[in-house]
Protein backbone atom coordinates (compact mmCIF):
# COMPACT_ATOMS: atom_id res chain seq x y z
CA UNK A 1 0.00 0.00 0.00
CA UNK A 2 1.37 3.40 -1.07
CA UNK A 3 0.74 5.44 2.56
CA UNK A 4 -0.34 8.49 2.81
CA UNK A 5 1.75 11.67 2.33
CA UNK A 6 3.23 14.78 4.57
CA UNK A 7 5.09 17.79 3.76
CA UNK A 8 8.80 18.67 4.92
CA UNK A 9 11.51 21.42 4.94
CA UNK A 10 14.50 21.44 6.45
CA UNK A 11 15.07 24.94 7.73
CA UNK A 12 18.01 27.08 7.08
CA UNK A 13 19.55 26.81 10.35
CA UNK A 14 19.76 23.30 10.10
CA UNK A 15 20.93 23.67 6.35
CA UNK A 16 23.94 25.99 7.74
CA UNK A 17 24.44 23.85 9.97
CA UNK A 18 25.30 20.91 8.11
CA UNK A 19 22.34 18.89 9.58
CA UNK A 20 21.00 17.81 5.88
CA UNK A 21 22.36 14.39 6.03
CA UNK A 22 21.72 13.58 9.83
CA UNK A 23 18.00 14.31 9.50
CA UNK A 24 17.62 12.45 6.36
CA UNK A 25 18.39 9.76 7.97
CA UNK A 26 15.84 9.76 10.19
CA UNK A 27 13.87 10.22 7.95
CA UNK A 28 14.58 6.90 6.11
CA UNK A 29 15.43 4.92 9.55
CA UNK A 30 11.67 5.86 10.08
CA UNK A 31 10.10 4.34 7.18
CA UNK A 32 9.33 7.40 4.69
CA UNK A 33 9.65 6.87 1.19
CA UNK A 34 11.10 10.34 -0.11
CA UNK A 35 8.67 11.33 -3.26
CA UNK A 36 9.69 14.56 -4.33
CA UNK A 37 12.69 17.01 -2.76
CA UNK A 38 15.01 19.55 -3.89
CA UNK A 39 16.98 22.20 -2.18
CA UNK A 40 15.57 26.05 -2.54
CA UNK A 41 15.21 29.28 -1.17
CA UNK A 42 12.45 31.10 -0.15
CA UNK A 43 11.75 34.80 -1.26
CA UNK A 44 10.19 36.94 2.25
CA UNK A 45 6.94 36.96 -0.11
CA UNK A 46 7.14 33.43 -0.75
CA UNK A 47 7.77 32.42 2.74
CA UNK A 48 5.06 34.71 3.70
CA UNK A 49 2.45 32.92 1.58
CA UNK A 50 3.50 29.57 2.64
CA UNK A 51 3.07 30.87 6.55
CA UNK A 52 -0.02 32.89 6.02
CA UNK A 53 -2.04 31.34 8.78
CA UNK A 54 0.28 32.74 11.09
CA UNK A 55 -0.53 36.00 10.07
CA UNK A 56 -1.84 37.64 12.74
CA UNK A 57 0.85 35.67 15.42
CA UNK A 58 3.25 37.77 16.85
CA UNK A 59 6.11 36.23 15.70
CA UNK A 60 4.93 36.42 11.72
CA UNK A 61 7.74 38.86 10.88
CA UNK A 62 10.44 37.00 12.81
CA UNK A 63 9.46 33.53 10.76
CA UNK A 64 9.50 34.74 7.60
CA UNK A 65 12.64 36.48 7.57
CA UNK A 66 14.18 33.35 9.29
CA UNK A 67 12.64 31.19 6.59
CA UNK A 68 13.53 33.02 3.77
CA UNK A 69 17.56 33.54 5.38
CA UNK A 70 19.19 30.93 3.57
CA UNK A 71 18.54 27.65 1.60
CA UNK A 72 16.00 25.62 2.69
CA UNK A 73 15.21 21.33 1.55
CA UNK A 74 11.61 20.63 0.65
CA UNK A 75 10.51 17.20 0.18
CA UNK A 76 7.21 14.86 0.59
CA UNK A 77 7.34 11.86 2.18
CA UNK A 78 4.90 9.06 2.33
CA UNK A 79 4.00 6.75 4.80
CA UNK A 80 1.34 4.55 6.50
CA UNK A 81 -0.56 7.43 8.98
CA UNK A 82 2.19 9.95 7.47
CA UNK A 83 1.30 13.35 8.86
CA UNK A 84 1.09 12.30 12.35
CA UNK A 85 3.90 10.02 12.48
CA UNK A 86 6.09 12.57 11.12
CA UNK A 87 4.67 15.23 13.85
CA UNK A 88 6.19 12.24 16.61
CA UNK A 89 9.40 11.89 14.39
CA UNK A 90 10.24 16.04 14.76
CA UNK A 91 8.66 16.27 18.49
CA UNK A 92 7.75 19.47 19.77
CA UNK A 93 8.12 23.03 18.69
CA UNK A 94 10.02 24.07 21.36
CA UNK A 95 13.03 22.05 20.98
CA UNK A 96 13.04 22.20 25.16
CA UNK A 97 9.62 20.30 25.50
CA UNK A 98 10.72 17.81 22.56
CA UNK A 99 11.19 13.72 23.11
CA UNK A 100 15.08 13.32 22.76
CA UNK A 101 14.67 10.78 19.86
CA UNK A 102 13.41 13.41 18.07
CA UNK A 103 14.83 15.51 15.35
CA UNK A 104 14.18 18.94 16.91
CA UNK A 105 15.88 17.42 20.54
CA UNK A 106 18.93 16.74 18.53
CA UNK A 107 18.94 19.33 15.94
CA UNK A 108 17.12 22.26 16.60
CA UNK A 109 18.31 25.14 18.12
CA UNK A 110 15.39 27.30 19.63
CA UNK A 111 11.62 27.36 19.17
CA UNK A 112 11.71 29.79 15.94
CA UNK A 113 14.76 28.42 14.29
CA UNK A 114 13.41 24.78 14.79
CA UNK A 115 15.25 22.73 11.93
CA UNK A 116 12.34 21.29 10.10
CA UNK A 117 8.55 21.69 9.51
CA UNK A 118 6.11 19.12 9.24
CA UNK A 119 2.60 19.60 7.83
CA UNK A 120 -0.50 19.52 10.77
CA UNK A 121 -2.95 18.08 8.28
CA UNK A 122 -3.41 15.67 5.59
CA UNK A 123 -5.23 18.56 3.79
CA UNK A 124 -2.26 20.84 4.15
CA UNK A 125 0.43 18.34 3.21
CA UNK A 126 -1.32 18.48 0.15
CA UNK A 127 -1.64 22.05 -0.25
CA UNK A 128 2.14 22.78 0.89
CA UNK A 129 3.44 19.50 -1.46
CA UNK A 130 1.37 21.27 -3.97
CA UNK A 131 2.99 24.82 -3.08
CA UNK A 132 6.20 23.63 -3.83
CA UNK A 133 6.40 20.92 -6.28
CA UNK A 134 4.95 19.84 -10.08
CA UNK A 135 3.44 16.95 -10.28
CA UNK A 136 5.93 15.89 -12.86
CA UNK A 137 8.55 16.31 -9.74
CA UNK A 138 6.72 13.85 -7.65
CA UNK A 139 7.92 10.05 -7.90
P1 LIG B 1 5.96 23.97 11.66
O1 LIG B 1 4.61 24.46 11.15
O2 LIG B 1 7.11 24.77 11.13
O3 LIG B 1 6.13 22.50 11.45
O4 LIG B 1 6.00 24.15 13.24
P2 LIG B 1 4.90 23.76 14.31
O5 LIG B 1 3.68 23.23 13.62
O6 LIG B 1 5.53 22.89 15.34
O7 LIG B 1 4.58 25.16 14.98
P3 LIG B 1 3.57 26.29 14.49
O8 LIG B 1 2.71 26.67 15.64
O9 LIG B 1 2.89 25.88 13.21
O10 LIG B 1 4.56 27.50 14.20
C1 LIG B 1 5.24 27.62 12.97
C2 LIG B 1 6.67 28.03 13.22
O11 LIG B 1 6.70 29.35 13.73
C3 LIG B 1 7.83 29.50 14.57
N1 LIG B 1 7.37 29.89 15.91
N2 LIG B 1 8.00 30.79 16.61
N3 LIG B 1 8.76 32.59 18.67
C4 LIG B 1 7.70 31.81 18.85
O12 LIG B 1 7.03 31.82 19.85
C5 LIG B 1 7.32 30.91 17.76
N4 LIG B 1 6.29 30.08 17.77
C6 LIG B 1 6.33 29.43 16.59
C7 LIG B 1 8.54 28.16 14.63
O13 LIG B 1 9.55 28.14 13.62
C8 LIG B 1 7.42 27.21 14.28
O14 LIG B 1 7.93 26.00 13.81
MG1 LIG C 1 2.74 24.19 11.99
Amino acid sequence: MAGTRTFTMIKPDAVSAGNIGNILQMINAAGFRIVAMKLTKLSLEKAGEFYEVHKERPFYGELTEFMSSGTIVAAILEKDNAVEDFRNLIGATNPANAEPHTIRAKYAKSIGENAVHGSDSDENAAIEGAFHFAGVEMF
